[in-house]
């Protein structure tokens, strides 16, 4: 990273564009703490996390999906999303007890599958998803601790065309008060889901504005549209 600013407000859904090896990642790693800082800072609700660990970040409200598939392959789509929803809830399981017995969890759990459009796949192995059916599985297992800021990598990343369009659908039906940061490949599927986008490259901010701004600006069109 070369001497960024982003500001994101409470609400907004913002894209984080720019060509394969700009920082976007890095980016993301360093606002949800998995790389730390050795300049600047970070701010999270007004308050200074630039030293904090990722779980305290977590704790604050911050949820994040990977550029790679992460789930547990072998499980259910349920027990997937009960175990996410379990680790940042106040209630404490016991191992003998069947997860069954805890009906909140349960709930809530179910209405993050809603949420994403997997309710009628409760029931199945994760390893028999389709690919685009774990890509929604992992925005569900980020929205299982009610995030305040969700950060997407790549939500669409080897999906086909009607699988990015139906991720699209999904990530603008999402709760209008979260905070949506969104790093995506594709422009167009970008410029359908916000309306702010920040454009990176060699680690630097080189555009920022509303998709209008950004699809005009020549240096953009240049490097990354190579037009
Ligand atoms: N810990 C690190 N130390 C040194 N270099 C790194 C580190 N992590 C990433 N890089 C390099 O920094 C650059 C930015 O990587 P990053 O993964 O953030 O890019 P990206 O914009 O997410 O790219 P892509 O679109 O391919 O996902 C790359 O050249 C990468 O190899
Ligand atoms: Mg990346």
């Amino acid at each position: 990273m070369d001497d960024v600013t982003l500001a994101v407000r409470a609400g907004e859904r913002r894209a984080l564009i720019g060509p394969n090896g700009a920082g976007k990642t890095t980016l993301f790693n360093l606002i949800s703490g998995e790389l730390s800082a050795s300049a600047g800072s970070i701010t999270l609700f007004g308050r200074d996390v630039t030293r904090a660990a990722a779980h305290r970040r977590a704790a604050l409200g911050l949820a994040r999906t990977f550029q790679i598939t992460n789930v547990f392959p072998s499980l259910t789509v349920l027990e997937n999303c009960l175990l996410a929803v379990q680790a940042l809830s106040p209630v404490k399981l016991a191992m003998h007890r069947s997860l069954g017995r805890y009906p909140v969890l349960h709930t809530h759990a179910r209405a993050t599958l809603e949420a994403v459009g997997l309710a009628d796949r409760a029931g199945a192995v994760v390893k028999h998803l389709s690919h685009g059916e774990q890509r929604q599985l992992e925005i569900a297992l980020a929205l299982a601790g009610r995030p305040r800021v969700l950060l997407l990598d790549e939500p669409t990343a080897g999906l086909s065309p009607a699988e990015s369009q139906m991720m699209a659908g999904l990530i603008k039906r999402l709760d209008p008060a979260m905070t949506v940061l969104v790093i995506e490949h594709d422009m167009d599927i970008a410029l359908e889901i916000v309306r702010h986008v920040t454009v990176l490259h060699y680690g630097r901010v080189i555009a920022d504005g509303t998709r209008e701004d950004v699809r005009a600006n020549p240096l953009v069109r240049e490097i990354y549209l190579g037009a």
